[in-house]
């Protein structure tokens, strides 16, 4: 299950990934904000983040305009790491070596082709394990105020 959500702003942009997601026949629920009234981009980004920390959903994919406000409010849940990305390597990596459970993307940044292909590179590849493992290891002791050197 894939969470969703947006501001007003990002609103169109998530509207596309749910089309991705049904041709790739993948789950998703919707957090909102689902019209074009203005709204604050925390309350979506919290959402969604809060459904991936607790394992209702394995990962979400949160847009509004840039793409950074929204993931500000994700990355504060705790046990979030979430990407903005406007770029497919960016994609792939924060994949493969920080095993990214969320992707911000903003509306006002990436058109309808880049952001389906970015965040089709998202969902199709693994976090890698190994020496990166210790490393997201580090980043969940930081967030826990433990020291990590
Ligand atoms: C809303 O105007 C805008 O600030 C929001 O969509 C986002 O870009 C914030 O980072």
């Amino acid at each position: 299950m894939i969470a969703l959500a947006s501001d007003h702003v990002g609103l169109s942009l998530k509207n596309e990934i749910k089309t991705l997601l049904d041709e790739m026949g993948l789950a998703y629920c919707d957090y909102g904000a689902d019209s074009a009234e203005r709204v604050d981009y925390p309350i979506y980004g919290a959402r969604a983040a809060r459904a991936v920390a607790s394992g209702r959903c394995e990962r979400g994919i949160i847009c509004c305009g840039t793409g950074v406000g929204i993931s500000l409010a994700a990355n504060k849940v705790r046990g979030i790491r979430c990407v903005v990305c406007s770029d497919c390597y960016s994609a792939m990596l924060s994949r493969q070596h920080n095993d990214t459970n969320m992707l911000s993307m903003g509306s006002r940044v990436v058109g309808t082709e880049l952001g389906r292909m970015i965040a089709r590179i998202w969902l199709t590849t693994e976090f890698e394990g190994g020496r990166h493992q210790r490393r997201v290891d580090q980043i969940a002791a930081l967030e826990r105020g433990e020291a990590i050197e």
